[in-house]
């Protein structure tokens, strides 16, 4: 396999690599990364790219001093390492200020400080030459029924999206949003649960244009979703504005594993739409490396994220280049599915004029889906 290089934009959160591993059940394995130490290994393995939320960077509550120091040094830290900033977030989930939410919280105090504190580091996502701003509701939800007030919510959701499209177009800034869907955790459930949710929601806006999804493997697959069907449909709607690649097993907790662990057809699949889509942003990773590594399996898991995503793309390209993965598609009728229905200026009227064909041979006819499948398996499996 290729080494990973800046030219396939490989991104990483500061808080896949430098998760501390707690988890609900235990203390953290880990020590806290530094974030310039971050930087270092992750331009070592041949990472292109970083992300961040505000509070991974700067601890919450930081006085302006020691944030503007951290800023200084972190800035040094990607000129000397070559890594860009691709996106930013905001942690609206961990303080017990959002313990009901941020921009969706019951309290009208909680959302505005929550619009605030997005506000303060879009401007440092801004700064530092982040072209999209993930915005991952992880706290907007419920565990109760009545609890959540839904219509209401998404109300107020409406709101924060159009208020803060206002301020990075008044602010001039060149960034746009990719909302990222997860159907629960840490909530029971979460508003905006799967990419069709986004979607909707997005079109509501006063400026749809300047909000896109993020979908994340995992997410769509603890759903019980086919997460390159979701990948597709952005894509096709426009709105892939960004990635968040890991590996997950099935309908249980958010598992977020290195991406090509977990369902490795379905990654295939996650693959292939990207590379055969066009999708050219960012191949970010958001996964956690698992609780009893130490740092030294942190960066294994890392570069392994890399690796799988450039194993599973030579795979993708050598199944869609393959003479006989061709010719099952011809048998299995995609040429045909790519023809509009009706002839230029047909429209219904026409149709009626259609001599109607014999439904039993239609029926009847041959496909070739078992073939195009076992095909795939093949060249996943390394046997072609
Ligand atoms: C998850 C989510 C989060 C978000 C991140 C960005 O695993 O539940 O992926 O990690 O991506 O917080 O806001
Ligand atoms: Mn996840
Ligand atoms: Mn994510
Ligand atoms: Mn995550």
């Amino acid at each position: 396999i290729p080494s990973p290089t800046p030219a396939d934009k490989f991104s990483f959160g500061l808080w896949t690599v430098g998760w501390q591993a707690r988890d609900p059940f235990g203390d953290a394995t880990r020590a806290p990364m530094d974030p310039v130490y971050a930087l270092e290994r992750l331009a070592a393995i041949g990472a292109y790219g970083v992300n961040f939320h505000d509070d991974d960077l700067i601890p919450f509550g930081a006085d302006d001093a020691v944030r503007d120091g951290i800023i200084e040094r972190f800035k040094k830290g990607l000129a000397d390492t070559g890594l860009v900033v691709t996106t930013a977030t905001t942690n609206l989930f961990t303080h017990p200020v959002f313990k009901d939410g941020g921009l969706t919280s019951n309290s009208r105090d909680v959302r505005r400080y929550a619009l605030r504190k997005v506000m303060r580091n879009l401007d440092l996502a801004a700064e530092l030459g982040a072209k999209v701003y993930v915005m991952w509701g992880g706290r907007e939800g419920a565990e109760y029924g009545a609890a959540k007030d839904v219509p209401a919510a998404l109300d107020r959701y409406q709101e924060a999206f159009n208020v803060l499209g206002d301020y990075v177009v008044d602010r001039g800034y060149d960034l746009k949003f990719a909302i990222e869907p997860k159907p629960n955790e840490p909530r029971g459930d979460i508003l905006l649960p799967t990419v069709g949710h986004a979607l909707a929601f997005i079109e509501t806006l006063d400026r749809p244009e300047l909000v896109g999804v993020n979908p994340e493997i995992g997410h769509e697959e603890m759903a019980g979703l086919n997460a390159a069907a979701g990948y597709a449909q952005a894509l096709w709607q426009g709105k892939l504005f960004h990635i968040d690649l890991n590996g997950q097993n099935g309908p249980k907790y958010d598992q977020d594993l290195r991406f090509g662990a977990g369902n490795v057809r379905g990654a295939f699949w996650v693959v292939d739409t990207l590379v055969t889509g066009g999708y050219d942003g960012p191949v970010h990773f958001d996964y956690k490396p698992v609780r009893p590594e130490t740092d030294a399996g942190v960066w294994v898991s890392a570069k392994a994220c890399m690796d799988n995503y450039l194993i599973l793309r030579e795979k993708v390209k050598a199944f869609r280049a393959d003479p006989e993965v061709q010719a099952a598609l011809a048998e299995a009728g995609l040429p045909d599915l790519a023809v509009p229905t009706l002839e230029a200026e047909e429209g219904w009227r026409g149709l009626l004029e259609w001599e109607l064909p014999d439904v039993d041979a239609l029926a009847a006819r041959e496909v070739a889906m078992e073939k195009l499948d076992q095909l795939a398996l093949e060249h996943l499996y390394g046997v072609r």
